[in-house]
């Protein structure tokens, strides 16, 4: 649904348009965060999946931390505005509300792929502060349209710095999906200045045998699931400058508190970059 009709239809989304009966990885992760906004066919496979590796959970906790901190920071170092991709069913801490805390006139744009994100677009508009929020149905495999939208939402000025956001979304692109073209074609869109926040789940740490149950598992859903090795995920930060700790598990990455045991060895990577 584009930009336009959603507002049409007041930010409805016809419940065609949901596809209960697929699992879909907002829905999923929403209940491994202990959300309410997903369907019996997300439930099975999200319980498959964690059948085969019980730490989905808390590997979804640990990247919602990071992200929350990773935002703070680069709020902290006076970015005001945000375009977050690969957004998610709203939960606590999202993008805008942290940005906000910093900034009360943050600005924030999401997207996602997926209607049932695009439902709940009211929730994610209800910021405590001044900035203004907005939500874009488009699809990060094709970024030169996103960002013909993100234009058209009239919401971020491109010219000033922005922090782009893309936690836990570039391991639902495979590699025929460009995920690498995908974020330079978002970074050359972006001023000196801008931070890329991004996060990616990884098999360095999953025994090859459960790394090929879950891979099943996601293989039957909406988007498959594309575990990448710190190499790689170091990859896409190429050219940028890497902020300390660069490239670790996401609970590793400027901790409140001191990480648990195992934080070294969580299936998910994280890091933040300035675009010089
Ligand atoms: C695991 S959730 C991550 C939510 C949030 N960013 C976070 O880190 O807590 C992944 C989100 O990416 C979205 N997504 C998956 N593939 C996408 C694509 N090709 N384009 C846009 N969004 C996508 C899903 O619909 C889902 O909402």
């Amino acid at each position: 649904m584009a930009y336009e009709s959603m507002w049409e239809t007041g930010g409805a989304v016809a419940a065609a348009d949901l596809r209960p009966d697929i699992p879909h990885p907002a829905r999923r992760y929403d209940y491994y965060l202990g959300g309410k906004d997903n369907f019996p066919a997300d439930r099975a496979a999200a319980e498959k999946a964690l059948a085969a590796n019980p730490e989905f959970r808390s590997t979804a906790r640990a990247n919602r931390g990071f992200l929350t901190r990773a935002v703070r920071c680069v709020a902290d170092r006076g970015v005001d505005q945000f375009l977050d991709i690969g957004t998610g069913i709203p939960t606590a801490g999202n993008t805008h509300e942290i940005a906000q805390t910093a900034d009360p006139a943050a600005r924030v744009v999401y997207v996602d792929n997926d209607p049932i994100v695009l439902s709940h677009a009211r929730a994610l508009m209800a910021g405590s502060g001044s900035g203004r929020t907005t939500v874009i149905h488009a699809d990060l495999r094709e970024p030169d349209a996103l960002l013909d939208s993100v234009r058209a939402a009239d919401l971020l000025d491109l010219t000033r710095p922005v922090g782009l956001v893309l936690a836990a979304v570039l391991h639902f692109l495979r590699d025929e999906d460009e995920p690498y073209r995908a974020v330079t074609t978002l970074l050359d869109a972006l001023p000196s200045g801008s931070h890329l926040v991004l996060s990616h789940g990884t098999a360095d740490f999953i025994p090859a045998e459960i790394r090929d149950r879950v891979t099943g598992v996601y293989d039957q859903a909406t988007a498959p699931l594309v575990g990448r090795t710190r190499a790689q995920v170091h990859a896409f930060f190429d050219g940028l400058d890497l902020l300390d700790p660069g490239v670790v598990t996401v609970p590793l990455w400027r901790p409140d508190d001191t990480p648990a045991p195992g934080a070294d060895r969580v299936s998910m990577y994280g890091a933040v970059a300035r675009k010089p």
